[in-house]
């Protein structure tokens, strides 16, 4: 099988969780890793498998994968996972539905098997501390709780995981 790993990430987060998935189907499969932004429409059509990956920008995809998804020039047979970082601790106990209904919706529109997803935290940019405490209205003590669970994410713990969302669903 062909598998086509694209992301899109501006700190490494999403980055580092594509070289997980793409090294698990590199084992069993011919495997590519490709930036989003080095990537054509058209380049899509030869893969039978993407993963498709993104960290959560105010609470959805990040734009340029939105983007990806309405250009996308779909081959036959085609399936599709997604892979999202994002800094909150809590969005693993939540339905991540509301994200994932974009690449869903795209599957859908052009044919494609959507398989699944899979998420973890990811540090937040030193620069966008201040301003996301501010906004989420968090104590100091609050937010030195919330860094200590993101820091170092994704950790090993969450490539390995990774791993073994990329081995399901390529199954
Ligand atoms: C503009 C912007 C908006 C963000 N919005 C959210 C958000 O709504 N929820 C969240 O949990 N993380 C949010 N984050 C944090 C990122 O999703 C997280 O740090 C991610 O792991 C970054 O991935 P990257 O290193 O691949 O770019 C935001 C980050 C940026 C830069």
């Amino acid at each position: 099988m062909k598998v086509l790993v694209t992301y899109f990430s501006q700190t490494g987060n999403t980055e580092k969780i594509a070289k997980a998935i793409c090294e698990e189907a590199a084992l069993a499969n011919e495997a590519d890793l490709k930036k989003l932004e080095d990537l054509s429409s058209g380049d899509f059509a030869g893969y039978d498998f993407i993963f498709i990956g993104s960290p959560l920008h105010a609470s959805k995809l990040a734009g340029p994968v939105q983007e990806f998804l309405g250009s996308i020039k779909a081959g036959s047979g085609q399936k599709m996972a997604a892979f999202i970082t994002h800094f909150s601790p809590a969005y693993p106990d939540q339905a991540m539905d509301e994200f994932t209904e974009p690449i869903k919706a795209a599957c859908k529109e052009k044919g494609i098997e959507y398989k699944g997803y899979f998420d973890c935290q990811g540090v937040l940019a030193e620069s966008l501390h201040e301003r996301v405490k501010k906004k989420q209205n968090l104590t100091d003590e609050q937010w030195a709780d919330m860094v200590k669970q993101m820091t170092g994410r994704p950790n090993e713990e969450d490539e390995g995981k990774a791993k073994a969302f990329a081995k399901e669903v390529l199954a």
